[in-house]
């Protein structure tokens, strides 16, 4: 029997399109399923939309959808990306989907109704509440000034300014991101999974102290089950219960027999991979007129499961998901596989929300070859949980000078010697020197595949590339365009050149986890299977060379990075007006401009959250604006930073909770006191020294955050 996989890459919030560190664990998982399936294992290699949470929720409302409609919308931007990059999931599912329901419902009751004492435990948790928004806040949506170093603006749950961790009810004047309303107090009943229960305990210790996790990520573990002193004098507790409910209104699944409480979102996450897996197997047993065998398939005792992680989200994936597995009785993970994270090209992290810079669909539209950045990330992953850093200069060099420098121009160099002057047809004579070649190409097949099989594609690549070196050196040594000059040579060219096809085809199968797409054509070239790992025989015959790859151009680079901080020069002072004294306003009206002139010009509705005056300027006043960008991964919503010179005119508590016009995509302009992303519109005279009121506008009623003007 073969070997039976189950693999998955983390689900992605159903909330934004995907950046580029999403596709890099795509990319990585995927090569690693690709290899497998050219071994001959069988993998059923899946993901899903990670659609519930405040976050999406809040996101659809501000997009005026419901919250189904918005995460289909998401989903229906999945493929290009998918398609693009060429990652083979077999399926594409989401968490709202009814088998999540049913799965994460079921698992729930089984860790409830246990016949050893139950693992939920329903406790009253003090939360502070929004009275505007009518809910529960997350600790993110709550701000306020931070409680040890007295910076404004702060989350509820540590300071970003001084570094400090404390909860929300230590905020000073604390508000509600969402409404900029002062939060109260209110005790609401939360259900726990005690994970600090002695059986999980004693269970997760095992299990992540093993052997089987990265050693990096089972000694960090190591630290959550101590009881200990930190650094700063505080105590950590070991393991402690999970918080797995969230009260209404909330997008989520109905916790049974509790109505109006729903699973956290990271309770029904990870049960999205069985459940997309079910919904493959559902579809699978249909077509094949099966009846459907879930639970046959997860019973095999052969069956490996093994999940794609980043290593921000390892508690969950191997505390909280292994033990609801195994406490509702069912399988556990094989393994956890974890990532770092991706920079791009200066160390910056990428972060969820913000992961601009190397934009997926960016490269795709330019043109740029998908194979290039699966070539290039293979060749920089490894199997440590550590950072990886994309650097332009280096994507060229390795793309040009190895990946196409060193592997695809052994082809070119030997097809079209071979098609001219021997029809296409390849000789089996490759003369000791060709012979000693090939078998030692052909030989470095088992440490190669032991590199993938243990995520080590850095070193399968630099093998391959060495090996690809000393093809080069035999072309150099035995120069195929120097024996083409002679007839003689003819058995010494058809020779050389058919040692390199040869071995081309080899290096081939070796980089087909990671180059599918050349693989398939270079099948086609020399009529030699590519999806097979080990292929015994050699290449008979070649048609003729058709490009394989192109390279990357300095030009295409220039255009995939945006310049690093796209921010306007300060404008000069503003040109001198010309005064008409009995003209109101004070001022001509401006040269008349097209409609098309004006639709440049983005003006959206504002929700001032919250308001301060600028320490060090008597004009200005800084606000913070919620212009209906939605929030990102982590449950944050975008909110713009915008300095207003009207602090003559207002206070600024008056200003929170109003509505005002933002112009939403004005380039970002550097002043003395930080950014301002934008500007607000008010309404002054001319002469603003002999009047100088300056008034800020207000939509009426019934306007919401992000609505567009005009
Ligand atoms: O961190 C994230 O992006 C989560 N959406 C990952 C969920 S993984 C799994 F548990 F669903
Ligand atoms: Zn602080």
């Amino acid at each position: 029997m073969p070997r039976q996989l189950f693999v998955t890459t983390a689900l992605p919030y159903a909330n934004a399109g995907f950046h580029i560190g999403h596709m890099m664990e795509y990319i990585q998982a995927d090569t690693w399923v690709r290899f497998q399936r050219m071994q001959g294992v069988s993998v059923d290699f899946v993901c899903a939309d990670d659609t519930h949470g405040a976050p999406i929720m809040i996101a659809a409302e501000k997009a005026g959808k419901t919250p189904q409609q918005f995460v289909a919308d998401i989903a229906a931007g999945r493929k290009q990306y998918l398609d693009g990059f060429q990652i083979s999931f077999d399926n594409w599912h989401s968490t709202d989907a009814p088998e999540n329901h049913d799965l994460a419902r079921q698992i729930y009751r089984d860790l409830r109704d246990r016949a050893d004492g139950s693992l939920i435990e329903v406790r009253s948790v003090e939360q502070f509440f929004d009275p505007e928004k009518n809910m529960f806040l997350p600790d993110r949506y709550i701000k306020g000034e931070c409680p040890k170093c007295h910076s404004k603006d702060q989350y509820g749950d540590n300071c970003e300014v001084c570094g400090s961790v404390y909860s929300p009810t230590d905020l000073i004047n604390p508000f509600s991101v969402l409404s900029g309303a002062k939060p109260e107090l209110k005790s609401s009943e939360h259900f726990f999974f005690k994970l600090s229960d002695p059986r999980c305990v004693e269970f997760l210790e095992k299990w992540t102290q093993d052997g089987k996790l990265q050693p990096e990520v089972a000694n960090k573990i190591k630290e959550w089950f101590s009881v200990r002193t930190n650094p700063d004098g505080s105590k950590s507790e070991g393991l402690g219960d999970w918080d797995i409910s969230r009260d209404a209104p909330y997008f989520g699944i109905e916790i049974p027999d509790a109505p109006g409480k729903y699973f956290y979102v990271w309770l029904d996450a990870p049960v999205g991979y069985l459940a997309s897996l079910k919904n493959l197997l559902t579809k699978r047993a249909a077509l094949e007129g099966r009846s459907p065998d879930f639970d046959a398939y997860m019973a095999n005792p052969e069956l490996e499961q093994y999940h794609f992680i980043g290593k921000d989200i390892v508690t969950f994936h191997t505390l909280f998901w292994p033990a609801m597995l195994k406490f509702s009785g069912r399988k556990t993970p094989d393994n956890v596989f974890v990532h770092g994270f991706l920079t791009v090209n200066n160390g910056e992290k990428m972060s969820k929300s913000r992961g601009t810079g190397l934009n997926p669909l960016k490269y795709l539209s330019l043109g740029m070859n998908p194979e290039w950045l699966r070539y290039y990330l293979a060749a920089k992953l490894s199997a440590r949980n550590e950072d990886i850093d994309f650097n332009a200069d280096d994507f060229m060099a390795r793309v040009n000078s190895d990946l196409i420098g060193k592997y695809v121009n052994i082809a070119s160099r030997a097809a079209g010697f071979l098609t001219k002057r021997f029809d296409g047809k390849l000789t089996s004579d490759f003369g000791a020197a060709g012979s000693a070649l090939l078998a030692d190409v052909r030989g470095a097949g088992d440490a190669i595949a032991q590199m993938y099989e243990s995520r080590e594609f850095g070193k399968a690549t630099r093998e391959i590339m060495l090996l690809a070196d000393k093809v080069n050196a035999y072309v150099d040594q035995n120069k195929p365009w120097d024996l083409a000059k002679d007839v003689t040579h003819n058995q010494a060219l058809h020779q050389v050149c058919s040692v390199l096809i040869n071995t081309f085809a080899v290096l081939t199968r070796y980089l087909a986890p990671v180059l599918p797409g050349l693989a398939s054509a270079v099948q086609g070239f020399v009529g030699s299977d590519m999806t097979r790992w080990q292929v015994a025989g050699d290449v008979q015959a070649i048609t003729p060379y058709q490009h394989l790859m192109q390279r990357v151009t300095p030009e295409q680079l220039d255009a995939l990075f945006e310049p690093k901080e796209p921010l306007a020069l300060v404008e000069s002072a503003q040109e001198a007006t010309e005064l008409i004294a009995n003209i109101p306003g004070g001022e001509a009206i401006a040269p008349v401009v097209t409609i098309d002139d004006f639709a440049k010009i983005d003006l959206r509705i504002a929700k001032i959250v919250n308001c301060e005056a600028v320490e060090g300027s008597t004009k200005l006043l800084r606000l913070t604006l919620d212009a209906g960008e939605g929030s990102d991964s982590q449950g944050q919503p975008i909110l713009r930073n915008v300095f207003s010179g009207i602090a003559s005119m207002y206070k600024p508590e008056d200003l929170v909770g109003q509505l005002t016009v933002l112009v939403a995509n004005l380039a970002p302009r550097k002043m003395k006191f930080g950014i301002s992303e934008g500007m607000v519109l008010a309404a002054s005279h001319a002469d603003g020294k002999a009047q100088p009121g300056i008034y800020i506008l207000n939509p009426w009623p019934g306007a919401q955050p992000g609505m567009r003007i005009g």
